[in-house]
């Protein structure tokens, strides 16, 4: 099917393939980034992708919603089984949307809300200033702890009664421990707040139950599909039916989220892509997808033990999900020359604040890493184990050509070794 666009647009088609190869050849480590299957990938090119279906499921604007309504409700329905959520939308077209629409359906322009700061790991829709989260409601944000760089709840508490906000926000995109989501509950609790969990990152491993579970102490829970729960690029929100600030309101929670989805922030849903998160869903079910999530773990710790061996500090001293987060301070080069650098020996990284950072967001002194997608091609916690003792000689000899040529070539083999995709054949 791909060979059309071959011949109609040689230029995408190239980018494509090119893509594809970029892909392949590199180790992808970006924490918030995993290879899809080719199920999920094959439901994303399909007919599909044509259809407007505004509105829920048995409930459309346009007719012809039959097979696009059986899509969505076992998205739906999966999602419910996966996490055991009394509520699921699957139409939010990203995380970012997903956030805004929760937000919109329970806060007034102008609300206060508190949520992890920017610069501490928590992300952009937890009301930074550049985004509209931030200049459209009052945030105030926590930290983490100025020694062990981990949440402090006593902390968080304090500040939240100060602050008195109508929601608070759990989740991060650069935080490399668990989060104690009951404790969050407790302050809620404590100043009569909503109690919202963004789980992007961590979502998969809150599905392989290898992560305190949001589900049954937050009143909205938000989550990428794409990150380690390996589905296609999209969002979903689950709630409580139950609206516990206004159990008299003429809504309850569930139906406040849905039209704040749709009619409130989007038009037509994706279904192209809510039908791969179906798919994806059902590999979520498998038993195989709790031993996939455990080996992260593994996979993970592997890595972050490696590079502490080697004399990088890990912030917190180490991981338990899916991420870390370095602080290169300990081995005098930035953030951002890190991520070139071992961009060139295809080592896929970011650079990233860490918790007090001396230096600027646009290079700043971490590198965040993940083990979600190498875990996906095959890389066994022996391969992650290489790839941090190989990647600390480069970072600290950054001009040596010999550890550039070290690295390149472990890239070159673990690639060949397990190799991504085997089944798409592009050049035919
Ligand atoms: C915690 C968290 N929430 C929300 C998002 C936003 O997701 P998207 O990029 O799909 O808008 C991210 C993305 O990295 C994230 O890490």
């Amino acid at each position: 099917m791909l060979n059309f666009i071959a011949s109609s647009d040689p230029k995408i088609w190239s980018a494509i393939k090119g893509e594809l190869a970029r892909q392949r050849s590199g180790l992808e480590m970006i924490a918030s980034e995993n290879f899809a299957s080719p199920a999920v990938l094959e439901t994303m090119g399909t007919v599909l992708t044509n259809k407007y279906s505004e509105g829920y499921p048995g409930k459309r604007y346009y007719g012809g919603n039959e097979f696009i309504d059986i899509c969505e409700q076992l998205a739906i329905d999966r999602a419910k089984a996966l996490f055991g959520a009394e509520h699921v939308n699957v139409q939010s077209h990203a995380g970012s949307q997903a956030n805004l629409s929760a937000y919109a359906a329970i806060l007034k322009a102008g609300d206060k809300v508190l949520a992890m700061d920017l610069a501490c790991g928590g992300h952009l829709t937890h009301g930074a200033k550049v985004s509209f989260t931030g200049k459209n409601y009052q945030f105030q944000h926590y930290g983490v702890d100025k020694d062990t760089e981990r949440l402090d709840y006593d902390k968080i508490l304090f500040t939240a009664q100060e602050v008195r906000p109508k929601l608070i926000v759990a989740g991060a995109s650069a935080y490399p421990r668990q989060i104690n989501f009951s404790k969050f509950r407790q302050i809620a609790d404590a100043v009569g707040a909503y109690l919202m969990v963004d789980m992007a990152h961590i979502a998969g491993l809150v599905a392989a139950k290898l992560h305190p579970d949001p589900i049954a102490v937050a009143d909205i829970i938000t989550t990428t599909t794409h990150k380690t729960l390996r589905g296609p690029r999209g969002a979903m929100i689950l709630c409580a039916l139950n609206d516990r600030l206004d159990p008299e309101g003429k809504k309850n929670l569930a139906q406040k989220i849905d039209s704040s989805v749709f009619p409130g922030s989007q038009g037509g849903p994706l279904d192209h892509v809510i039908a791969a998160k179906a798919v994806s869903l059902h590999e979520a079910l498998q038993p195989s997808f709790v031993d996939y999530q455990k080996s992260v773990l593994a996979n993970t710790a592997a890595l972050g033990s490696a590079l502490a061996a080697a004399g990088i500090r890990l912030v917190t001293g180490g991981t338990d999900n899916h991420l870390l987060l370095l602080d290169l301070n300990s081995i005098n080069i930035t953030g951002g020359e890190a991520e070139k650098l071992l961009d060139q020996a295809g080592f896929f990284t970011n650079k990233n604040m860490i918790p007090n950072d001396p230096r600027k967001p646009t290079d700043p002194s971490g590198l965040r890493l993940g083990g979600a997608a190498l875990t996906t091609r095959g890389l066994t916690a022996t391969d992650f184990a290489s790839i941090g003792t190989t990647m600390a000689n480069l970072l600290k000899n950054p001009t040596n050509s010999s550890a550039l040529k070290e690295a390149k070539e472990l890239a070159t083999h673990l690639t060949q070794a397990y190799p991504l995709y085997p089944e798409l054949n592009y050049d035919r």
